[in-house]
């Protein structure tokens, strides 16, 4: 069942220079109890595309077209107050990029978290330690550390204490943008783990964003590709690593390294540079850089189809099944 179906979002930067197109006519679904995974190079409007399901877009940007359906519900017809009282941090909540850095320096990371109770659920502070206490070893952080200072914690546990953060009020969904990306490669792997025990324990569906195709084939059940502000695949993670489409996600695959073909295969990098989004490329985005351009790239968008069950994809080389 569908737990949130994004259709046709548009959210731009209206900057001087003109409108940034971050996310340019998205549409994309996540189903009950899925862990997505979205993957694209820096810029390309992943954190944007995850600002605007809880409708926390930075300025100058705005969503400007289309719909975010949460339990068929459109989020986008919901105003502020409504959003911040039923939606956003109960439902649905968001690991920020970066936030383990934004820790409150001078007080106890425990205290920092209550103090989202506070504000959130409005519980009493004898209640609200005894949540941060569960919080704490549902994250794998020992009670004691709640009187910590952020000084004190490791980057892996300031993770940890911001994933429970967001695990205040319960969600049923969370975004967790780029969690692994400021840890090294075993604290990495402890972090995938603690979000896929989290999604199986509380029944929480996620959408892990991260640049690193490998973070997302270890974790995930599910994979959007995003490339320029646009989805370009998803699918089932077999079905998409099994057969990549997209001439794109098939760069990214050849981009990593792999065990078993460590002597034999070759790395190669996709040429080029990701397009300005002041003023994308005609046709598919991809084509300055794809190795397979045809004419009819550079004139037209290709259409996203369902290539298979699951797996869609906007390329003209696929045809619909
Ligand atoms: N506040 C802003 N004002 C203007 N442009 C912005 C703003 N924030 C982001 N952008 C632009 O929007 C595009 C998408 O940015 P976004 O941060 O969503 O990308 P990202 O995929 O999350 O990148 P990264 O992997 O580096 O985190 C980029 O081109 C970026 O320059
Ligand atoms: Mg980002």
């Amino acid at each position: 069942m569908a737990l949130l179906e994004i259709k046709n979002l548009k959210t731009y930067y209206f900057t001087s220079k003109g409108p940034v197109k971050a996310v340019d006519d998205v549409t994309l679904n996540i189903r009950q109890g899925e862990i997505m995974g979205l993957v694209g190079e820096s810029g390309c409007g992943k954190s944007t595309l995850g600002y605007s399901i809880i409708n926390l877009i930075p300025p100058p940007g705005k969503i400007v077209g289309g719909n975010i359906y949460f339990h068929k519900e459109d989020l986008t017809q919901k105003n502020e107050e409504d959003l911040r009282k039923q939606i956003r941090w109960k439902r649905i909540s968001m690991v920020f990029q970066g936030a383990m850095n934004a820790l409150n320096p001078v007080m106890k990371v425990g205290e920092q978290i209550a103090e989202a109770l506070y504000l959130h659920e409005n519980a009493p502070k004898q209640k609200a330690m005894e949540r941060v206490e569960d919080l704490f070893s549902m994250v794998g952080l020992e009670a004691s550390r709640m009187d910590n200072y952020p000084f004190e914690f490791s980057g892996g546990m300031k993770q940890r204490a911001m994933i429970a953060m967001a695990l205040v009020c319960n969600p049923e969904f969370m975004i967790a943008d780029e969690p692994t990306t400021a840890l090294d490669v075993t604290i990495q792997a402890q972090m995938i783990d603690l979000l896929r025990s989290l999604a199986e324990k509380l029944n929480l569906s996620l959408l892990i964003v991260s640049h690193d195709l490998s973070v997302i084939a270890e974790s995930c059940n599910a994979v959007a590709i995003m490339y320029a502000g646009k989805i370009v695949e998803s699918g089932d993670i077999v079905s998409l690593f099994k057969k990549p489409l997209h001439p794109y996600t098939q760069g990214l695959m050849d981009s990593i390294p792999s065990m078993e073909e460590a002597i034999k295969k070759e790395l190669v990098s996709i040429p080029g540079a990701p397009p300005n989004l002041l003023n994308p490329p005609s046709g598919c985005r991809f084509h300055t850089r794809c190795p397979h351009v045809m004419d009819i790239c550079r004139r037209e968008e290709p259409p996203y189809l369902e290539a298979a069950k699951h797996h869609h994809v906007a390329c003209y080389l696929v045809k619909k099944t």
